[in-house]
Parts: structure tokens; C-alpha cells; sequence
């Protein structure tokens, strides 16, 4: 059975996503704006658009990329794996399309972003001006390594006694295995509850597996495709695969830390596959081309 599009066009608007670009607004059921809880919370994400170039006089085209498909992929993947991350539905608000992610902070605890709390360390340059600047200086592991010892990942499920930096080792492997090359400090967070702090869960997926890719724009060799995955998004990683990164992200972690790799070991090609099925929307070539991806990268992983 495909995945359900949720209408959420009667939901209530509870306010705008400052952070991140264009039209994400948090939205709630009819009814629940009254809870205490911010459970039922969703940050709506409408499909974004990609330009395709003017070629010979013609004016510049726009197309619809698959963010919002690909986030509903990634957190159901994610799931798959046993990594902690929003879950994800897709959602149609009037006429835009798009995707919701489920508030994935606990009730009680508040969330600061990686920029935020890496501000501290020697040398970190701030997302503030652009968290898409390549190669940031600070965001690297060793940083990240000596702001997570001694703290756990998410307060909920089996992570909260986990390290969490062997789970933000995990993150790092998802992202290899599903080739999601935008992994600045803005896309991964800390929780706090008064003096309590651990590692948020994983969000924002939405440029992973080729998202911006057209149809005609899909790669031949899709080997060659993947091993460009560059982890680009932190020092130094312009040379460096995001695979190259999640494996020294593994060594450096303690033992839950390999554990991810002998999860994604386990997962069959079927599995991904019937994820991709599920997903109204992709076309044959674009669903072929993720799966491939998919396998790929896992292959590269697990070797
Ligand atoms: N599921 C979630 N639970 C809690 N906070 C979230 C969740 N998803 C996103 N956020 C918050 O909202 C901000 C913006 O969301 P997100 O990162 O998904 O969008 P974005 O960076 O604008 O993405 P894009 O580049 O795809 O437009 C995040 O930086 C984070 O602070
Ligand atoms: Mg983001």
C-alpha cells in the first residue's frame, strides 16, 4: 500500500520556522493546539522547486525537486536502521505539496543547535551568516567528540544510555548510506532539561538521494555518482567522502558506535525497496536510481 498524504490545509498555524528557508510553518489537528504536550506538533515543509538553466535565448524553467519525498524516505530508512530521527509524513496543505516532521524534541526539553553550542570551541565560525558555507573551520569530530563526552543520546527509546557521540556516529553513517551531503551544525542539535544535556534526535534529510536530480539528469554510473559524495558540510571534508567520515566517526566511538554498521549490514535490498515503492510521486527511474544508491553506498559502508 503507498504512503497516505495528509490534508492538513484546516490545521492551525501555531508559528513560522525562523530558522531554515521559505514557508515552513509549525501546524497541529483541529483540537490538539489545546494540549499541554507539543506531541501531536508538526513542522510543515512544502516541495521545493529547482531551476533548470536557459539555454540559447530561453528563459530558465522551474521543476519540482523531491525533498519532501526523499525526508519521508530518510525516516523511514532511519527507522529501518534503529536510528533516532522525526518521523515524517507527506502532506498536501491546499494546493502545496510537501512534508511534515513530527516535533521531535520530549516534552520539557528545549532544543540549541550544533552552531550554537560549538560556539564555544577555538576557531568554529558560525552558521549565522550562512549554514551552507563549505568546509566550515571547527566543524569537525574532534570538536564535536570533546562536546558530547561524557552525555548520551535521546531521553527516550533505547538511546539514553547510549553515548552520544557513537549515536552522532550513527547519524554520520546514515548519511553516508543514504548520501546526505548537507549535515552542517544547523542540522543537528542538543536537548536540555535544566543541567540535563544529550543529543537531539536526527532531522532534515530532504537533500539526500539526489533530491534536485531530474529525470535527464540521472547519473549513468551510479558508482561513480556516489563515491562524489563529499562530506562537504565540515573542515576539511571537501576531500573527504561523507563514507570516509561516518567510518572515522565509527572508529573514534566506542563499541554502539560499529553497531551501526552491522545494523545497515542487516537490511536487505527488499526492504529499501519497498520504502521507495511506497512513495507516491517518484518516477520508475528516479525510485531505480535511489535504490541503487541505496545499496551502493551500503556496500561501501559494510565492506
Ligand atoms: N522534527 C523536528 N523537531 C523539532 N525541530 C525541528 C524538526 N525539524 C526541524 N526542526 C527545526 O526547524 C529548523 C528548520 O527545519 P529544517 O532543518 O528541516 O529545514 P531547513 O533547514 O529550512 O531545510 P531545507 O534546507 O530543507 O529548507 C531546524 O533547524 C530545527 O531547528
Ligand atoms: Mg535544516
Amino acid at each position: 500500500m503507498g504512503d497516505a498524504i495528509v490534508d492538513v490545509s484546516t490545521w492551525l498555524v501555531l508559528a513560522d520556522e525562523p530558522a531554515g528557508a521559505d514557508g515552513k510553518a509549525w501546524l497541529t489537528p483541529p483540537g490538539a493546539e489545546r494540549s499541554e504536550s507539543r506531541a501531536d506538533w508538526w513542522l510543515f515543509k512544502p516541495a521545493k522547486t529547482g531551476l533548470v538553466k536557459a539555454t540559447g535565448g530561453q528563459h530558465a524553467t522551474e521543476y519540482r525537486r523531491n525533498d519532501d519525498r526523499v525526508e519521508r524516505i530518510a525516516s523511514q530508512l532511519a527507522r529501518c536502521l534503529g536510528l533516532p530521527a522525526a518521523e515524517v509524513r507527506l502532506a498536501r496543505r491546499d494546493a502545496l505539496e510537501g512534508c511534515l516532521s513530527r516535533y521531535a524534541i520530549p516534552d520539557g526539553w528545549s532544543m540549541a543547535s550544533g552552531d550554537l553550542v560549538l560556539a564555544e570551541f577555538d576557531g568554529y565560525v558560525s552558521c549565522a551568516n550562512d549554514p551552507k558555507v563549505k568546509e566550515r573551520s571547527g566543524h569537525n569530530l574532534s570538536n564535536i567528540q570533546v562536546l558530547m563526552d561524557g552525555l548520551f543520546g535521546p531521553p527516550f527509546g533505547a538511546f539514553s544510555d547510549v553515548p552520544a557521540f557513537d549515536v552522532f556516529a550513527g547519524y554520520l553513517v546514515f548519511d553516508a548510506w543514504i548520501a546526505n551531503t548537507d549535515r552542517h551544525a544547523v542540522n543537528w542539535a542538543m536537548l536540555y532539561r535544566g543541567n540535563d544535556v544529550c543529543l537531539a534526535p536526527s532531522f532534515d534529510h530532504g537533500s539526500a538521494l539526489g533530491s534536485g536530480l531530474r529525470d535527464t539528469g540521472i547519473p549513468a554510473d551510479v558508482d561513480a555518482w556516489c563515491a562524489r559524495g563529499m562530506a562537504g558540510r565540515f573542515e576539511g571534508g571537501r576531500s573527504r567522502t561523507l563514507v570516509d567520515l561516518a567510518l572515522d566517526a565509527v572508529q573514534r566511538g566506542g563499541p554502539k558506535a560499529g553497531e551501526w554498521l552491522r545494523k545497515l549490514a542487516a537490511i536487505t535490498p527488499e526492504q529499501s525497496r519497498e520504502i521507495l515503492r511506497g512513495v507516491p510521486g517518484l518516477s520508475v527511474a528516479t525510485s531505480t536510481f535511489m535504490g541503487t544508491v541505496l545499496e551502493t553506498n551500503q556496500r561501501r559502508l559494510c565492506a
